[in-house]
């Protein structure tokens, strides 16, 4: 078993569930109806898939650079995927951030707002990972 192959898939494990929780964690808030009365325990999930993203994307290269001696040479589309993704991602965490710290007299309609925002950002962002992939 080749070490780098080990690192690159504990890593995908986490990055992976990252994803699913925050498409999973923002359509189950939303849909069928807002399940308002628990939009922050919510909103700390996400909140903490958002950062999985970030560190797991970090350790990606950080792997890389371990065994390769470089980061992957991208494509000008995959960098522009990969701009995106850090976009989405900080945009999404700095929503949910501000949410939890000042959010606590938000009218429902702000909040169900900040979910739907959030949806469309790991939406795009997972849009973002094909061409990441595959451009690579
Ligand atoms: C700072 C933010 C992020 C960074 C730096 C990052 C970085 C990366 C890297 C380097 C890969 C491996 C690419 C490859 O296999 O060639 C990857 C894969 C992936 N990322 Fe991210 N990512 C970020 C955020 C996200 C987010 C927010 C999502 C989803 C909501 C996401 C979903 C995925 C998926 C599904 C893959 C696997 C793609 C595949 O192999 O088919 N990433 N990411």
């Amino acid at each position: 078993m080749q070490p780098e192959n080990l690192a690159y898939a504990l890593t995908q494990v986490v990055h992976n569930f990252g994803a699913a929780a925050l498409i999973g964690g923002t359509v189950f808030w939303l849909w069928p109806t807002p399940r308002q009365e628990h939009a922050r325990a919510f909103a700390w999930i996400i909140l903490a898939a958002w950062c999985a993203q970030v560190a797991s994307g970090i350790l990606f290269g950080l792997t890389s650079l371990h065994y390769y001696g470089e980061t992957p040479d991208l494509s000008a589309v995959a960098m522009v995927a990969l701009v995106i993704k850090v976009c989405s991602a900080a945009a999404g965490f700095l929503l949910g951030a501000r949410y939890l710290a000042r959010g606590k007299d938000w009218g429902q309609g702000q909040v169900k707002q900040l979910f739907q925002a959030e949806a469309g950002l790991a939406a795009l962002a997972l849009t973002a990972a094909a061409f990441l992939r595959w451009f690579s």
